[in-house]
């Protein structure tokens, strides 16, 4: 099905060594340890300030970026390990996400899992729908969920490589932040980007991070 939308990744955070999560996920680590660093950019600015109910923060390079991630943006898809910490089968349907009541998407947003369990409705428009049947089903549910509107997919690695690999990715911005994890998950390890079709399409540094946009052959 092409209904012309783009799917686009924005602001996904990357160490210098590549990886987009320190090791060892869990309640404490959402991103793995060391791997909240990455992000350092992103929360200085005033977008992500504003999201968050915050005054002030910073204009410029970064905050265009955060900004432009959001824009004509009407569903998400993301992998189960960035909506949580829990792993394997569902011990009850407590987790609803790290984001708390009114979570930032205020879309649909299609978790990939092989656990389905029913969607949940959150506040200010975000619903989390669980999709058992792989990458092609949830971009299709997520398109018709979008409405016209583009598509975001959040992450995390895994699910960005599922996607490049499949080269399904119409513009992958990475945010290469001045910090090495050493282990963790590794974006583009073992993955021809050249082969798959994509290139550099525009880059800026800012003093926090180094912008690169990625686009495919689309
Ligand atoms: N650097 C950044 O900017 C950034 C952005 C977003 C997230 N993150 C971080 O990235 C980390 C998560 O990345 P990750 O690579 O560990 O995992 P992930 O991509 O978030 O999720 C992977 C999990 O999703 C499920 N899944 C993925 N593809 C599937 C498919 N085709 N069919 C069925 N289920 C599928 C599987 O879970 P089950 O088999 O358990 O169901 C799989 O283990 C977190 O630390 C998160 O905070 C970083």
């Amino acid at each position: 099905m092409d209904w012309g939308l783009k799917l686009r990744v924005h602001s996904f955070a990357i160490s210098v060594d590549g990886y987009g999560a320190g090791p060892n996920q869990d309640l404490a680590n959402p991103l793995g340890v060391g791997g909240m660093a990455l992000h350092q950019w992103a929360f200085a600015t005033r977008t992500f300030q504003r999201m968050h109910g915050g005054e002030g923060g910073a204009t410029g390079v970064d905050d265009d970026f955060t900004r432009r991630g959001f824009a004509d943006i009407g569903a998400w898809i993301i992998g189960r390990n960035m909506f949580g910490p829990v792993r394997g089968p569902w011990p009850d349907d407590a987790w609803k996400g790290w984001w708390g009541d009114n979570p930032p998407y205020h879309t649909p947003v299609f978790v990939l899992t092989h656990h389905p369990r029913p969607s949940i409705v959150m506040q200010g428009g975000t619903v989390f729908h669980f999709v058992a049947d792989g990458i092609h089903a949830a971009l299709a549910r997520a398109t018709e969920a979008a409405n016209g509107r583009d598509i975001r997919l959040g992450g995390g690695v895994a699910t960005i490589r599922q996607y490049l690999c499949a080269s399904l990715i119409d513009e992958l911005h990475l945010a290469i932040t001045p910090l090495l994890l050493g282990s963790g998950e590794h974006l583009l390890g073992g993955i021809d980007a050249v082969k798959l079709g994509y290139q550099c399409s525009e880059h800026f540094a800012s003093g926090n991070a180094t912008h690169v946009v990625l686009r495919g052959r689309g």
